[in-house]
């Protein structure tokens, strides 16, 4: 699918430096390096390995074949079309987004100063040292039109495909929070407070700039933070009804010591009871809410979502399992090393895509391909425990397998089914360690289980895309509509305050 932050055209300046920092999941890098590094040097490490990456990645990018796409011939049965007719009824439900009530309560919005939010966003070509942003972030978040996916996704839905950035969240709520229907302009009506801040936006530039400073990856956090303690609503609650989206993973904004990595705006004593809304959290922090990454797929009416929902549904799958990542510094005895050894040797029944250099990065549907034609998709835990390509995977309609239930189970509670063995497999990561073959237990799985697994997974993908217009769908709640309401209903449980034990 659409792993990567930029859009990295291919036909970029030769001494421009390449779009990487994404493909090398640049928001985790760091994490990967830590146990080889010493602790005092890690920043400057860190910006070291990038930089040599980035040298390698450039060296190597020209000669990347480009992938052809074998169409997918629809394929459906007797059985798959009566499941997806009472799938379709389920998910569109009549009363939650068409009514005009808001039983869990409104929402007020902050009007920061645009310092906080606009201004960021405008300064989008100076965000990273690498590249411009202003593609990534260009059509209020959801990136430039995906045209290079178009010999694999039908005409109908072509158009409901972005190249969306992973850390492009801050923008996606705003927007939809502006026309939000349960959106109030009077605060003393609210239930909940929003507060528009592109946290991760606004420390971008400092988490990759070698010689900045820890005060430089604070200080918007905190002004913030006066700001918003100056009005009356956060002192008159404690915080416990205000609401944020950080488009990073929390660890980012979770910085104890001055020389570490991120900044400290969640530790920071203001924002303790402020909740948080990130694609990572922090399982063990009840304000940190995970919320699921933001894909390619934004869907603008309830019908792409059926169309959708019926091709991945209807695909012939010819592949058991696949493995989607940067192989790149996976070191030997990195878990990754493992499934990738496993997978090249069972090339019958595994596909490895390999995202280094900018494989994936330039607009090729090797991905969502990949995705499309799998029955199974490995989701080791990266540098951190989440992925983008969990959501990438189900939302090609492929069942995710995990070997971390913090990659996925303790994390998005909201968006997935309760019971993680109705749309998931999970695999004892000591028993891979321990020889056991990930094919044998995935074949080990009866057909019949297969499919009620990828139907589970079909259900709940309007649960996890966000919708292209700014009011959301007509009849289908997705990720923002089931994010904002868990928030509200949240907080009118704990009406009084939460109860800090
Ligand atoms: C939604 O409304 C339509 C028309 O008003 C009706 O036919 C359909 O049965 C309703 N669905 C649900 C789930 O209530
Ligand atoms: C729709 O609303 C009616 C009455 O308010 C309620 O009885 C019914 O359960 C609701 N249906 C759904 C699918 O929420
Ligand atoms: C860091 O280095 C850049 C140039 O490499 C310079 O423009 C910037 O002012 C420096 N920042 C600090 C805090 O020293
Ligand atoms: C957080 O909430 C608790 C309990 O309501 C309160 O005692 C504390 O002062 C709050 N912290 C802040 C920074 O508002
Ligand atoms: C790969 O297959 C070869 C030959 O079947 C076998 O010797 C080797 O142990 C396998 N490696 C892994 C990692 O499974
Ligand atoms: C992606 O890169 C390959 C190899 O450099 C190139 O042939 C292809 O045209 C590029 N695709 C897009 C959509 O830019
Ligand atoms: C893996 O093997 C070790 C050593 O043989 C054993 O102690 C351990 O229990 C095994 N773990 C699992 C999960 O099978
Ligand atoms: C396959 O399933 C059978 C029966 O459910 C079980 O006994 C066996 O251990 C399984 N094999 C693997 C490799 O999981």
């Amino acid at each position: 699918m659409l792993p990567i932050s930029n859009t990295a055209s291919s036909d970029q300046p030769a001494n421009s430096k390449p779009k990487t920092p994404e493909v090398l999941g640049r928001k985790n890098l760091f994490n990967t390096l830590k146990p080889y590094l010493s602790f005092h040097h890690r920043r400057l490490w860190f910006f070291l390995a990038v930089v040599l990456l980035q040298l390698l990645l450039l060296l190597s990018a020209p000669s990347i074949p480009l992938y052809r796409s074998t169409a997918g011939t629809p394929n459906p049965s007797p059985t798959s079309t009566s499941i997806a007719t009472t799938s379709i009824i389920s998910t569109i439900n009549n009363n939650s987004t068409t009514s005009g009530s808001c039983p869990d309560g409104k929402v007020y919005i902050y009007d920061l100063p645009p310092l906080f939010n606009s201004e960021i966003v405008k300064n989008c070509h100076d965000l990273n040292p690498w590249s411009s942003r202003c593609d990534a972030l260009s059509n209020s978040g959801f990136g430039k039109r995906a045209t290079g996916i178009s010999k694999v996704v039908p005409d109908n839905i072509r158009p409901a495909w972005f190249w969306t950035d992973q850390f492009s969240t801050e923008l996606i709520y705003h927007n939809r929070m502006l026309n939000y229907r349960c959106r109030t302009l009077e605060p003393e009506s609210a239930t909940a407070f929003y507060i528009p801040f592109y946290t991760g936006l606004a420390i971008e530039k400092y988490l990759f700039t070698s010689n900045s400073t820890a005060k430089e990856r604070d200080q918007y956090c905190k002004m913030m933070l006066d700001w918003v303690s100056d009005q009356p609503y956060l002192k008159k609650s404690n915080g416990w009804n205000h609401f944020i989206s950080m488009g990073r993973i929390s660890w980012d904004f979770r910085r104890s010591k001055e020389e570490d990595w991120g900044s400290s705006c969640i530790y920071m004593p203001k924002m303790r009871n402020i909740t948080r809304l990130l694609i990572e959290r922090n399982p063990w922090d009840y304000f940190d809410v995970g919320i699921p990454y933001p894909t390619g797929f934004h869907p603008s009416s309830a019908t792409d979502v059926i169309n959708w929902q019926e091709f991945v549904r209807t695909r012939r799958r010819n592949t058991l399992f696949c493995f989607a990542g940067a192989t790149r510094g996976i070191i030997k005895n990195d878990f990754r090393g493992i499934l990738l050894n496993q997978c090249y040797n069972e090339s019958d029944s595994c596909r490895v895509v390999d995202c280094a250099g900018s494989k994936c990065a330039n607009g090729t549907s090797e991905i969502l391909s990949t995705f499309l034609d799998s029955n199974f998709c490995l989701q080791p835990r990266g540098d951190s425990f989440t992925r983008r390509s969990i959501f990438d995977c189900m939302v090609a309609g492929s069942i995710p397998v995990f070997f971390w239930h913090r990659s996925a189970y303790l994390q998005y509670e909201w968006f997935l089914p309760i019971k993680p063995e109705s749309y998931s497999v999970f695999i004892d990561r000591n028993e891979v360690k321990n020889g056991t073959s990930i094919k044998s237990v995935l074949e080990n799985i009866s057909k019949e289980k297969v499919m009620k697994m990828r139907e589970k997974v079909i259900e709940i993908l309007p649960n996890i895309v966000y919708a292209k217009p700014n009011e959301g769908l007509e009849g289908i709640k997705d990720a923002f509509d089931v994010a904002v309401e868990g928030v509200l209903r949240r907080i009118k449980e704990q009406d009084g305050g939460y109860k800090w034990k």
